[in-house]
Order: C-alpha cells, then sequence, then structure tokens
C-alpha cells in the first residue's frame, strides 16, 4: 500500500462529497497501522458550525470499524473547487486535533500545497498539542 493508492481512494471519496454551500469538496483516506485503509469525505450542513470535514469523517469510519485502539499510520487529503481543480488547502485546526489523537509522531500527513503535495507529519501541523 502506498501514497498512489491513498490518494485514488480520497479521490473517489472526494466525489461523494456533500457540499452545496462551499461547492468546495473534500477528500480524505487513510492507512491505519493495522494495514486498513478508510476515507471521507466533506459534509456540509445548513448550520454551518455542524459541517464535517473529510479528514474527520475518514477518521471516525476508521475508529467505528478498528475500535478504540485504531492508530493512523498515513493521512491523504485532497479537493476540488466548483471548476474541479484542485488547490493548495491544508487541513484544519479541528481535523489536526482530531488526527493527533490517534497519531504518534511518524504519522504521515500529505495535502496539496501551493506548488504540488506537501508531505509532513500530524505532530508538525499541531505542535505542542493539548494533552492532560
Ligand atoms: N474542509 C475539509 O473537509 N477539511 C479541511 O481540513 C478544511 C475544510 C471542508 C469543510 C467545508 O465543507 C469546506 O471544506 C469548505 O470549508
Amino acid at each position: 500500500m502506498d501514497n498512489i493508492d491513498l490518494a485514488s481512494e480520497a479521490v473517489k471519496a472526494m466525489a461523494n462529497s456533500y457540499s452545496p454551500y462551499s461547492q468546495f469538496k473534500v477528500g480524505a483516506a487513510i492507512l491505519t497501522e493495522a494495514g486498513n485503509i478508510y476515507s471521507g469525505c466533506n459534509v456540509e450542513n445548513i448550520s454551518f458550525g455542524l459541517t464535517i470535514c473529510a479528514e474527520r469523517n475518514a477518521i471516525v469510519q476508521a475508529v467505528a470499524a478498528e475500535g478504540p485502539g485504531m492508530k493512523l499510520k498515513e493521512v491523504v487529503v485532497t479537493n476540488h473547487n466548483e471548476e474541479g481543480v484542485s488547490g493548495a488547502c491544508s487541513p484544519c485546526g479541528a481535523c489536526r486535533q482530531f488526527m493527533i489523537e490517534f497519531s504518534d509522531q511518524d504519522t504521515k500527513v500529505t495535502y496539496p500545497g501551493e506548488n504540488g503535495n506537501v508531505e509532513t507529519t500530524a505532530e508538525k501541523l499541531l505542535p505542542n498539542s493539548f494533552r492532560f
């Protein structure tokens, strides 16, 4: 399983995006430590704050399938605007916090940047994250 498979799963998931308000489709695919792939799209709501991002959608699917021990090995995110063009877009703060919950220091995150894909880690996206 590699990045290319995850990227194509993210693109497939993006096709199911429910985004009538922003017209911005997002797809995410994750590889878990157990070796399984899950994907998700953004699901918007007329009460805007209830919108669920693609990354969180994919992660809750993984937990539902694998249980509370689910760990993220890799996350790939993609997007299309209303013209079907992909643009720079890094995971939002809520999704970074959500990813950190199931990540270790090696969990890779790939998202579209200004000059092609950016490959980073969950930890770099949210350094010094909240713990108690
Ligand atoms: N969105 C995601 O799915 N993931 C992110 O990390 C950033 C934003 C979605 C939420 C909303 O449906 C649309 O993008 C525009 O904000």
